[in-house]
């Protein structure tokens, strides 16, 4: 198959309360793929709007978004920071996808299924193309590798399954617009192992989430330094003490959360966290989490709040990631266009 360009695409939605989940499991990797490769980082807020969004909420969380993007590390001039609305060829380019798409494919989404819930003929029909618009944003760059939770390799097959089809119903007016054997690379999805899986601070078993409703299950990226340290030491915890090994955190889901969260912020294994502070009582480990917890995210907090003192920086940051994003979706859509037969004028 023909040879792509390395490029790394993701994207968050702008939907409020942006947390530790987000970051340690999203963020830190984007910030580490920055440093070797070209990227591309995307406020999703046409994804947004596939729910009901209040307008000036929605303003506020796709600065907050950029924001958090930019005080976690994210460097704008270096990778391509955008909201995706500004870049017309994600919506041009779902259209086709769309059509490529088969509805047998969308059925499967388990993500539709558990968002759509009971009511399934009142959820938007946006909701249900959500996956096209995802497998557009990732093809309109033609980028071959996305960093995504587990949560959303499903959506990445129906990317590479749309890749596939569009590279195979066109072949011959690919060859004959000069493409080769393929358009669209297959893009490898980025796993974030189970280790980045950051858990609710009240129980373990479900993950870290912005809609619960308990703001205790979660740190959020703009909690100041005191509230961090709040929920850390409200944090569910069982009454054994830490074990030495990581055996002994199997059938203990907030011990192993909690060692978990402070090996991934201090960049170590849950084993070296052992080698500590196994032996030690909830209280002595909650201090030392606090302390690293603050040391690592308060700073972020500040900065966001920096940041978003002045949305006119933040808006502009956004305007100049949406002019190179322009500037390498054209060719694609062009081309695209030229592939499926349109008259181009
Ligand atoms: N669906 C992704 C999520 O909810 C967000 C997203 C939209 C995305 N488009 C993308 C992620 C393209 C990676 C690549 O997490």
């Amino acid at each position: 198959m023909a040879q792509f360009k390395e490029l790394i695409f993701s994207g968050m939605q702008p939907t409020g309360n942006l947390h530790l989940g987000n970051y340690l499991g999203a963020m830190i990797r984007w910030i580490e793929l920055q440093k070797t490769k070209d990227c591309i980082y995307c406020v999703v807020d046409l994804h947004a709007i596939t729910v009901a969004q209040e307008p000036a909420l929605l303003k506020k969380a796709i600065r907050e978004v950029t924001a958090a993007y930019i005080a976690a590390g994210l460097d704008p001039k270096k990778s391509i920071i955008f909201n995706q609305s500004q870049v017309s060829g994600h919506a041009e380019l779902a259209w086709v996808v769309n059509c490529v798409a088969r509805l047998g494919w969308l059925n499967r989404m388990t993500q539709f299924k558990e968002k759509a819930g009971k009511d399934r003929e009142n959820a938007s029909v946006g909701l249900y193309a959500y996956p096209d618009l995802m497998a557009a944003d990732i093809l309109l760059y033609r980028a071959t590798h996305v960093p995504v939770g587990e949560d959303q390799k499903q959506h990445l097959e129906l990317t590479r399954d749309v890749a596939q089809k569009f590279n195979n119903d066109f072949a011959a007016s690919i060859a004959e617009n000069g493409f080769g054997d393929a358009f669209f690379p297959l893009p490898e999805p980025l796993i974030q192992g189970p280790a980045t899986r950051v858990m609710s601070l009240r129980d373990g078993s479900k993950k870290m989430s912005k809609s619960d409703p308990s703001d205790y299950s979660r740190i959020n990226l703009t909690d100041d330094a005191d509230t961090i340290a709040q929920k850390v030491r409200k944090a569910k915890t069982d009454p054994e003490p830490l074990p030495s090994e990581v055996e002994g955190l199997k059938t203990r889901p907030e011990a192993e959360n909690l060692v978990a969260i402070y090996a991934a912020l201090t960049d170590a294994t849950a084993e070296n966290v052992l080698r500590d502070h196994g032996g030690s009582q909830f209280s002595g480990f909650k201090t030392a989490l606090v302390d690293v917890a603050v040391a690592k995210l308060a700073p972020i907090a500040d900065e966001m709040r920096r940041l978003m003192a002045d949305p006119a920086h933040i808006d502009a940051v956004l305007a100049d990631g949406s002019a190179r994003a322009r500037v390498l979706a054209q060719p694609t859509i062009d081309a695209v266009k030229d592939i499926v037969g349109f008259v181009r004028s």
